[in-house]
């Protein structure tokens, strides 16, 4: 009760203050508008890359030009600054954006493997280092959380998420959001997030990068949408659309998506940015000529056009023949505004400059330490089945792989300012973490690929030239002799950062034959070899986990991945990150995930008519939720406090965890549920919880989960949001495949409970 007081009281004090501010900024604004002309106001809906203009503005030479004449209202760099704000008619500041996805000049690993953490507060942490770092290098506005639900890691933009749990995924999004804007947008730390890419990206058919998408609105709101809600109401200031349809018309000029569910129904009061070019390639979709699709772009709800010029190039013809009206143009004008506004750049447009402030801060120690500790976190132990990890700082350790030694690579996917000069590579955090301990050999052993398609996307310039097999042989040859002192190997292998990522695409997720073939002959010393995999998306490893005993999925880790690979390889960390993304068997496999329906005919051995596979078992290689430790965990049977519950009523459901090994670790609890009957089909597990428990060799841990109603809703045929009465059954355990069972009803009151 005094809770709510508190919170009462709280609201009548702030709001009117919020009114007042409010009242301010419109009146600001308005006054503004009321100056601009009709292309000075389409200026502000036109964002300016930089680079590659397309070529509507016919008028001036270039783009200092175009921002002097008030024709760009968003571009990058202090110059550009200072011409808007001092060279143009009404002095109106640019907004400057960047892909800062995982750290700005201090990187963080992939968001893919940040998520493996299954920690919100680090990855808000790495979100806060990163808005400190943009916001002292003129960056106010970040192209980030990339929430994207993906079910299939061929598409290369698997790195740039938080995997296939749309429950893992929201909270993961509100992190972001609160990292980067903390909690007042206006001061000079914090920075505007752009949750993207609205809506449905995930889904791309066949993984290939901007292929379309057709998808049940069912599954849409179920599985889909919830990341994209949650980084909303987390207060995320803007919004950015997607390439691919929805519901057979482009997300860019969805009226229903963009207006109707996002404005209307979610209350989202930001500012929406299209795609780069999204807006021309609704072209391509088939939605008409330019002017037609910049039309249907701005009247579905879009208010900024990134690059592609449609809205200033032809929106004023659009105007005059009543195509669209004045109304909508000040509409989204003054939503850029509002968004400048609440960036205080009003006030001070160089705020967000501070060249004496980022050569302190960036890449300084303390963000460092946090990269090293959030990429050490990130790391997955998939598998120590003879027990050779941790290893010990003695004796000849040889390091081998084409990743072993490469800084870029290390970076991953949008690699903020691409900073590779720190970047530590895991031959050198070996190095650093073992001292004068051990003796540590090197060879490089492979190339990343001979197949020339591959080669072609590689971005490094030595990997164009088409690698000759007597290349290759004397590449293994030198890592044959190299390890012949060594105690142990370890085989770094992978993906190059230009494997993943947007257009990263793959049809075969395997690791490429040469490196395959380095990691047979260091197999065939009869030495004990450590596979750590430097990657971007979930890999085929079914021969892998066949042969190899020591595995570690150590993905692209960023600018500290290699002291921190380092510190999981001897112990100084124990692992505990846990897959957020299913790795199949193989391609044919795709799409996998754990949130999964039941069919009809549900697998049983030897019973022809069952869904499954001739050639291969139907679970994946390693489950959504998984990863190891260096010590083992038990789980008790569950305990319920109670096994019926009313729709008002909460139960609990606990088990204790115990350490039985030798080493204090970390475990990730994971609460599953299963709604056995429902007006729609329901999947046969849902994650609705987790908790992260140190726990000391030999302890045990109590882990409770309160389950209310609220967790058993689900959307209805009808697109309701409610819970019905029924059977669940209820998992915990240490990932989405090893669990303990139990069963509860949500006792049936005469109706289905609607909650909103
Ligand atoms: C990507 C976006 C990115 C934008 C700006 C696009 O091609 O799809 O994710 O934010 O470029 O760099
Ligand atoms: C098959 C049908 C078939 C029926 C009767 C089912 O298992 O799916 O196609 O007609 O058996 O033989």
């Amino acid at each position: 009760m005094k809770k709510y007081l508190i919170v009462i009281a709280l609201i009548i004090g702030i709001y009117p203050t919020l009114l007042a501010q409010n009242a301010k900024m419109n009146s600001f604004i308005d006054s503004l508008m009321g100056k601009m002309t009709l292309l000075e106001k389409l200026g502000q809906l036109n964002l300016s890359s930089g680079a590659g203009n397309l070529p509507v503005i016919t008028e001036g030479g270039g783009r200092e030009d175009y921002i002097r004449q008030g024709l760009i209202g968003a571009s990058q760099g202090r110059k550009s600054q200072e011409v808007a704000v001092k060279e143009s008619r009404l002095g109106i500041p640019l907004i400057a954006g960047k892909d800062v996805i995982h750290g700005y000049a201090t990187t963080f690993p992939i968001p893919l493997a940040m998520s493996c953490m299954w920690d919100t507060e680090r990855i808000e942490k790495s979100a806060r280092i990163a808005a400190k770092e943009a916001a002292v290098s003129g960056i106010c506005w970040t192209y980030s959380p990339m929430v994207d639900i993906c079910r299939d890691p061929r598409w290369g933009r698997i790195a740039e998420g938080a995997g296939e749990d749309p429950w893992l995924g929201s909270q993961i999004a509100k992190a972001y959001v609160r990292g980067y804007q903390g909690d007042d947008l206006s001061k000079d730390n914090t920075i505007m997030a752009c949750v993207k890419h609205f809506a449905l990206y995930g889904a791309v058919e066949a993984g290939r990068d901007y292929n379309t998408v057709d998808m049940s609105r069912l599954s849409m709101f179920q599985d889909y949408f919830p990341p994209y809600k949650a980084a909303f109401d987390a207060g995320a200031g803007s919004a950015m659309t997607s390439f691919n349809l929805v519901d057979g018309i482009p997300a860019t000029g969805n009226k229903w998506l963009l207006n109707d569910l996002l404005r209307e129904k979610w209350g989202f009061d930001g500012f929406i940015v299209t795609d780069f070019t999204a807006i021309n390639e609704m072209m391509n979709h088939g939605m008409g000529d330019l002017q037609s699709v910049a039309v249907q772009a701005l009247k579905a709800g879009v208010d900024m056009d990134m690059v592609g010029q449609s809205f200033i190039g032809t929106l004023g013809k659009s105007l005059k023949e009543g195509k669209v009206t004045q109304e909508e143009i000040d509409q989204a004008c003054r939503r850029v505004l509002e968004a400048k506004y609440k960036l205080g750049l009003f006030d001070d447009p160089f705020k967000y400059f501070n060249e004496e402030k980022a050569k302190k801060i960036l890449l300084c120690q303390e963000h460092l330490d946090a990269a090293r500790e959030i990429a050490s976190r990130s790391i997955v132990l998939l598998k120590n089945s003879e027990g050779i990890l941790p290893l010990k700082k003695s004796g000849k350790i040889a390091v081998v792989g084409p990743l072993a030694d490469s800084k870029s690579d290390m970076l991953g996917t949008w690699a903020g300012t691409r900073n590779t000069e720190k970047v530590v590579t895991i031959l050198e955090g070996i190095k650093n973490v073992v001292g004068d301990k051990a003796e540590i050999l090197y060879a490089k052993g492979s190339f990343f690929t001979t197949d020339p398609y591959l080669l072609n996307v590689n971005t490094k310039k030595e990997d164009y030239i088409v690698q000759t097999p007597k290349e290759e042989k004397q590449l293994l040859d030198e890592a044959k002799q190299t390890v012949s002192g060594a105690d142990v190997i370890v085989a770094v292998l992978g993906e190059s950062k230009a494997w993943s990522g947007e257009a990263a695409s793959r049809s075969d997720i395997g690791i490429p034959e040469c490196q395959q073939n380095l990691l047979k002959e260091m197999l065939a010393t009869g030495k004990p070899v450590i596979l750590v995999l430097a990657n971007g998306r979930p890999l085929t490893l079914t021969w892998e986990d066949n042969h190899i005993s020591a595995i570690l999925e150590a993905w692209h880790g960023g600018t500290e991945a290699g002291n921190a690979l380092a510190d999981v390889l001897f112990g100084d960390y124990n692992p505990s990150g846990k897959l957020t993304t299913t790795f199949p068997r193989s391609v044919g496999q795709i799409p996998i995930y754990y949130n999964h329906k039941n069919t009809g005919r549900p697998f049983i051995n030897d019973i022809k008519f069952t869904s499954k596979y001739l050639d291969i078992p139907n679970e994946p290689l390693y489950p959504f939720g998984f990863g190891l430790s260096y010590t083992t965990f038990e789980y008790s049977d569950i305990t319920l406090d109670k096994t019926g519950m009313g729709l008002n009523d909460t139960i609990n459901a606990s088990v204790t965890v115990k350490n039985t090994g030798k080493y204090d670790g970390e475990e990730v609890v994971q609460l599953y549920i299963r709604d056995l009957a429902g007006s729609v089909s329901r999947p046969v597990k849902e994650l609705k919880g987790f908790k992260k428990v140190l726990i000391p060799a030999g302890k045990s841990v109590v882990c409770t989960f309160r389950i209310s109603a609220a967790d058993l809703a689900f959307w209805h045929k009808d697109l309701i949001w409610g819970t019905e009465p029924g059977d669940f059954n209820i998992f915990i355990g240490a990932n989405s495949r090893d669990v303990k069972g139990a069963s509860f009803a949500l006792l049936d009151k005469g109706s289905s409970f609607i909650i909103k």
